[in-house]
């Protein structure tokens, strides 16, 4: 195992008034568990504000949980030594939806690829270099391109270079969060591809986070979904796209659209949630075509449908 997230809940104080009162939070995340072991790729889906990126954040230590703890190889990171964090770190690694944002601008990219390396090893410039033009060859880009900034390349050359950066320090895990969404479509399978061979040859685990129905059920051995900050079903993803049990996997998995015209799939329409929205039990009874009243009273704790198979559902009991 390499990192356990348990009963992660989250919040962030949203609307203070005049005398700078928190008036509301959101609920990114209510109670959030998940374990991630050596070479595998779990997907994580559910629309946009579920907290998908919440997760991969407080999984990187960008963000602290409320309550609940992740542990790095058994220990809590929020409580590692100096070394062992440098580790964890090294070991953890991200790469995020914006390349834009995510590469410094006024660095070169033999500078961008190389800065880890650089603190964790205090390897010569030349090395440095060499070792640049390697993770350049890794992630296909020329080595000519060592010392261009990062406004001179595409934003799928962008990508690339922000993956060469995650797998400088060859981690054990990489957070890949909505890592094509913010590109052409033409190059969004290029750098879905790239990431499946880098593990490959690394061995790596991935948490990716997907829009993409299609490829998370491609690439990942287990899948998540999440519905306002809860994990609603996981499972294989067979189990998840084969097996489906929860309304709300249904109805998002019903919403992709299937090119053959053979295997027509009734689509569900849903309409946009309300964060704000306060509910007893179930978070998804207000927009659930399959609601009954007890749901009203359920603590959301899982069911399980096989070893691998959990489902948070009423349904289900
Ligand atoms: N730093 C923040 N401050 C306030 N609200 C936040 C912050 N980060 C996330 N949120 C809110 O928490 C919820 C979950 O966000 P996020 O994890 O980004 O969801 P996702 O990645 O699934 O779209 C959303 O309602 C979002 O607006
Ligand atoms: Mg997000």
């Amino acid at each position: 195992m390499i990192l356990e997230v348990k009963e992660v809940f989250k919040s962030f104080p949203v609307k203070k008034n005049f005398f700078g009162k928190v008036e509301k939070v959101i609920r990114a995340l209510n109670g959030v568990s998940l374990s991630i072991s050596e070479k595998e790729t779990i997907g994580v889906i559910g629309e946009s504000g579920c907290g998908k990126s919440t997760l991969g954040k407080v999984i990187l230590d960008l963000e602290k949980p409320d309550r609940g703890k992740v542990f790095y190889r058994g220990k809590d990171i929020s409580n590692l030594r100096k070394k062992e964090y440098r580790i964890y770190r090294k070991n953890v690694q991200a790469v995020f939806q914006n390349p834009q944002n995510s590469l410094n601008p006024r660095m070169r990219i033999w500078e961008i690829v190389t800065e880890g390396l650089k603190i964790n090893y205090k390897l010569p410039q030349k090395e440095l270099k060499e070792k640049a033009k390697e993770l350049l060859s890794t992630v296909g880009l020329p080595s000519s391109y060592l010392d261009r900034y990062p406004h001179q390349l595409s934003g799928g050359q962008k990508q690339r270079v922000a993956i060469a950066r995650a797998i400088a320090l060859e981690p054990e895990l990489v957070v890949a969060d909505e890592p094509t969404s913010a590109l052409d479509v033409s190059v969004q399978a290029q750098i879905v591809n790239l990431l499946m061979d880098v593990q490959e040859s690394l061995g790596i685990s991935y948490l990716f986070i997907s829009h993409s129905l299609p490829v998370v059920e491609a690439i990942s051995d287990r899948v998540i979904v999440m519905y306002r900050g809860y994990i609603v079903e996981e499972g294989t993803s067979k189990e998840i796209f084969s097996d489906t049990r929860h309304p709300y996997t249904k109805i998002l998995i019903s919403s992709v659209p299937i090119p053959d015209p053979e295997r027509k799939r009734k689509v569900i329409k849903l309409k946009d949630f309300d964060s704000e929205e306060v509910s007893k039990g179930c978070p998804f009874y207000s927009r659930c075509p399959e609601r009954k009243k007890e749901c009203l009273f359920y603590n959301m704790k899982p069911f399980k449908i096989s070893k691998t198979h959990r489902v948070s559902c009423t349904l289900h009991s």
